[in-house]
């Protein structure tokens, strides 16, 4: 019968490969990425993989386990669709908000593999298991947040203003309904009566 310790070390096997292949296709996203922030982002981020595959060595040993691998399925997936990404907006900005939400899938896999495999950790009373899966835990949610304040700030707004033209006034007709007028929001003060009362 399989027991919550294989399943651990199971999923800390597919972890160990994700961690390898996201290392590896780090450098080949950052040199896409035409956003310098972006690039150090990425560049950043790689750097933490290798501390992170450092880390799990120590969770493999914490289970009294060897480090191993097993192909990480979603990672390839995920990775094949940012390759894609990368080849079809090359050349434009857009490529960065790309990028970005890419690396975001990723940090979100990530995530969720780590917070169950803490919570496993924690019920199999492996204490430095536990600790050292809570803090690469963290580091992937900082590095999540760290990417949608630079979509936020920067990626997704450039992309935005690719292709953006200004419309002329008076030439386009609008078609949206018009709002109804409503007390509730009309302005609050369209006479031209005094603001400040006489004394
Ligand atoms: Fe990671
Ligand atoms: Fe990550």
């Amino acid at each position: 019968m399989k027991t919550l310790k294989d399943l651990f070390l199971n999923e800390l096997a597919d972890m160990y490969d994700s961690e390898h292949q996201i290392q590896r296709a780090l450098p080949k996203l950052a040199e896409a990425a035409t956003c310098e922030k972006l690039k150090k982002a990425l560049t950043s981020h790689q750097k933490e993989s290798e501390g992170q595959i450092k880390h799990l060595d120590e969770v493999f040993a914490s289970a009294g386990a060897k480090p191993h691998g097993k192909t990480c399925d979603a990672t390839v997936g995920i990775l094949k669709e940012t390759h894609d990404l990368v080849a079809h907006f090359k050349g434009s900005p857009v490529l960065n908000a790309a990028l970005v939400n890419a690396a975001q899938k990723i940090e979100h896999y990530e995530i969720a593999s780590y917070g169950g495999l803490h919570e496993w950790a924690v019920l199999l009373g492996n204490k430095k298991g536990a600790e050292l899966l809570k803090n690469i835990l963290a580091e992937e949610k900082a590095a999540n947040d760290t990417l949608t304040a630079l979509a936020r700030s920067t990626c997704n707004p450039e992309a935005l203003a690719v292709g953006a033209t200004v419309p002329s006034v008076g030439t386009e007709k609008t078609t949206a309904p018009q709002p109804r007028p409503s007390m509730e929001h009309a302005p609050k003060s369209t006479s031209k009566a005094p603001v400040v009362a006489a004394h």
